[in-house]
């Protein structure tokens, strides 16, 4: 079976952090000391996904190739894909159709961040199951903002709904969807919601009902940001620079992945560090060249 391949959906109008956005994609903006787009890009490097497309609006596309080229300095490969307008999560698999060529996904959202320990061996347990979808339910405070998950007695998931006015719990689906290769195919079987979009839940629906979906639980140990508004982007940029500061380890950085993975070289790295060097960022690619980096 073919590999798994990557999409990164950052389209999207960021209304809610206009004015900030009416001149740049939200997925550009700093999280701390990266593009907020690094970080859902390590979500699928951690997958081992190298072949990624990345969906934008049409507008955005240049900025996002002048920032990521195509990938070889982490030796992964980008596709750049424009989504015309918001039309909804699931249209990306449609968009993708051809990019994807039957092959499996993992779907992130370019504004989701996640962290904890244990996040590779988690992804890698949805990356092996090649039929059927892996979603991951994280518990909310506010479930009404999202897609939410329905338990019965048992445990078992029944529903998922988007947004729902009445929370059947406060699970709600994360920003990172492993489908198998009828995704594309699905999509083409669902309608558009009230609010206008194809939504992803009901793609989600269709695995659910046919009993192929299964739905992790990402635990009390991971951190799921939002970054959507201006208070959780200011919230993420701390939560990163907190973590990053006191360990003295960086949180998303595709290059450290890359090198640790063998994909890129300790040359290649140096040359990333080089480019880097008035930057922290560049200090610590140095730093992960020393024999002592692991200790
Ligand atoms: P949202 O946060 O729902 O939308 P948005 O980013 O446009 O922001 P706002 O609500 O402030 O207007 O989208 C979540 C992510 O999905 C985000 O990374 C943008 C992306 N997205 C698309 O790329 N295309 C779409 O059609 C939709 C609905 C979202």
């Amino acid at each position: 079976m073919a590999n798994r391949k990557g999409i990164i959906l950052a389209g999207g109008q960021g209304t809610r952090l206009h004015p900030i956005t009416l001149g740049i994609s939200k997925q550009l903006l700093p999280i701390y000391d990266k593009p907020m787009i690094y970080y859902p890009i390590t979500v699928l490097m951690h997958s081992d996904i190298r072949d990624i497309a990345i969906i934008t609006t049409p507008e955005d596309q240049a900025q996002f190739q002048r920032m990521l080229g195509d990938g070889s300095q982490w030796g992964i490969n980008f596709t750049y894909l424009e989504q015309p307008s918001p039309d909804g999560l699931a249209q990306a698999y449609l968009l993708a159709e051809k990019f994807l060529d039957g092959a499996p996904s993992a779907m992130v959202l370019g504004d989701n961040i996640f962290f904890g320990h244990g996040l590779p061996e988690l992804l890698g347990g949805a990356n092996r199951r090649k039929t059927g979808g892996t979603v991951f339910g994280y518990r909310v405070a506010d479930p009404e903002r999202y897609g939410v998950i329905g338990f019965d007695d048992t445990g078992k998931v029944t529903s998922i709904i988007e947004k729902p006015k009445v929370p059947p719990s406060h699970y709600a689906v994360t920003g990172l969807y492993y489908l198998d290769g009828t995704a594309p195919e699905r999509a083409k079987t669902i309608e558009k919601s009230a609010r206008g979009e194809l939504e992803i839940t009901s793609l989600l629906e269709t695995y659910l009902l046919e009993g192929k979906l299964n739905v992790e639980q990402m635990g009390r140990g991971y951190a799921w940001l939002d970054t959507g508004t201006h208070a959780s982007l200011l919230d993420a940029g701390n939560f990163v620079r907190t973590l990053s500061e006191r360990q003295g380890q960086q949180v998303g950085s595709p290059d450290e992945i890359a090198y640790d993975k063998e994909w890129i070289s300790a040359q290649d790295l140096a040359r990333r560090a080089e480019k880097f060097r008035k930057s922290n960022y560049g200090t610590y690619l140095q730093s992960l060249l020393a024999p002592s980096a692991h200790y």
